[in-house]
């Protein structure tokens, strides 16, 4: 492969990785193509595919010559039905004007950061975080102020520790629930606790990521920040797609809501950049939130006995705790006790990267370390597959933690 010339490449691609779990999910699919026996269990979308009426609204609207550019925001019928959706779910008012559709939640909030953030700006990000979240706020030029959350806080971000982290530069605080990677939650009195704090500092502005909203268990109740504190509404965008709850990743629909001269900045950025999302995807976005939601109840009871089935076999691996998440369809175990070991081949576990790197040479399974999401030494499952197969993948990772020593 020829050389790029000196200085050829943006300064700002240093700044930023690529995405470690989409990393990890190629290396797993190379390794099985090369004929290994892996498990991937790092990529994270669900294993079910999209629901029929969803792909029959997709076929009908090529049919009808849907095909073509659509307003940069997103189509009406789209942008009512978000507004719809968030009455509905949320109790929150937004009119369709306030409502915006961009190519994924990624590059909703890739828009909402590039839209507003200069030099000398701060982002908190609590980790252990989503991957994407620093590297968005690096290349935007500003800088993510992280926030660790523990363990034994069940990985919830505590009020104390956000007022810590808020200086007069701060913009925009990103908060996500259910958690990727840690599947955390939090009640409506924990979310009052930090909108409490907010309220204090009212150059901080609100992401509210709630991609994960529908998969959350055994009764737990979700609630997003501008639903708990109305007074926050004027300064929150309230972020959201299909990707996980449709089970609709490859159609790369996100959308969000807020206040009218926010979605018009990142719809003049989006002018200039995608354009408008893919026509045949917002139609099928349509059917997928006014459409029938009945499947989204046992999609939950399969993703709640697959957690179950995982945090049991998990707890039971030699050296490894792992909380019970009450969201998302990923678990994040401590390996504490393990760093420190070796293989049976002499080979360190020093970090949660040793661990994840020899899981996968030993037994095949392809996780992701924790140092990725910003919190040590952890890993992350994506528990979005079958039973079967998460069977054997915990097998294998308690037979792995068993040979350390
Ligand atoms: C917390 C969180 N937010 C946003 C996204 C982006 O979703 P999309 O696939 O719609 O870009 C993801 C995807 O993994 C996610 O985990």
């Amino acid at each position: 492969m020829a050389a790029l010339p000196p200085g050829f490449l943006a300064r700002a691609l240093n700044r930023i990785k690529p995405s470690p779990t989409l990393a990890m999910t190629q290396k797993s699919r190379e390794l099985k193509a090369a004929g290994r026996d892996v498990i991937g269990l790092a990529a994270g979308e669900p294993d079910f595919d999209t629901p029929d009426n969803i792909k029959d609204a997709a076929i009908a609207a090529i049919k009808r010559g849907e095909t073509k550019y659509t307003n940069i925001e997103g189509i009406p019928e789209l942008r009512a039905a978000i507004a719809r959706k968030f009455k509905r779910e949320n109790h929150l008012d937004y009119t369709p004007a306030q409502c915006f559709v961009g190519p994924g939640g990624k590059s909703v909030i890739y828009n909402a950061m590039m839209a507003t953030l200069n030099e000398g700006d701060e982002v908190i990000v609590v980790a252990p975080y989503w991957v994407s979240y620093p590297d968005i706020v690096l290349l935007a030029g500003a800088k993510p102020v992280v926030v660790e959350t523990r363990l034994e806080d069940g990985f919830r971000l505590t009020p104390d520790a956000l007022d810590a982290a808020i200086t007069k530069n701060t913009k925009w605080i990103i908060f996500n629930q259910p958690s990727n990677p840690t599947g955390a939650c939090y009640t409506r009195e924990q979310l009052k606790a930090l909108t409490d704090v907010l309220l204090k500092h009212p150059q901080v502005w609100i992401l509210s990521d709630d991609m994960y909203e529908h998969l959350i268990f055994g009764g737990f109740k979700f609630h997003t920040i501008a639903e708990v504190e109305p007074k926050l509404y004027d300064r929150t965008l309230t972020m959201n797609g299909v990707s996980k709850a449709y089970c609709m990743t490859g159609w790369r629909i996100g959308y969000c809501a807020g206040p009218l001269p926010l979605i018009a900045a990142m719809a003049k950025l989006q002018s200039q950049s995608a354009t408008n999302a893919t026509s045949i995807s917002q139609w099928a976005s349509v059917e997928a939130l006014d459409g029938p939601q009945d499947f989204l109840p046992g999609f939950r009871r399969v993703f709640e006995g697959r957690r179950d089935l995982v945090v049991s076999m998990l707890n039971q691996s030699n050296g490894i705790e792992c909380p019970v998440p009450e969201g998302a369809f990923y678990v994040y175990p401590s390996i504490r006790k393990l760093i420190g070991t070796r293989t049976p081949q002499g080979k360190p576990i020093a970090t949660d990267e040793d661990f994840a790197n020899e899981l996968l040479n030993a037994e095949g399974v392809a996780v992701v370390h924790g140092a990725a999401f910003g919190l040590s030494p952890f890993f992350r499952i994506s528990y979005a597959t079958s039973d079967t197969v998460l069977e054997d993948a915990c097998g294998r990772i308690q037979r792995f933690c068993g040979s350390l020593h």
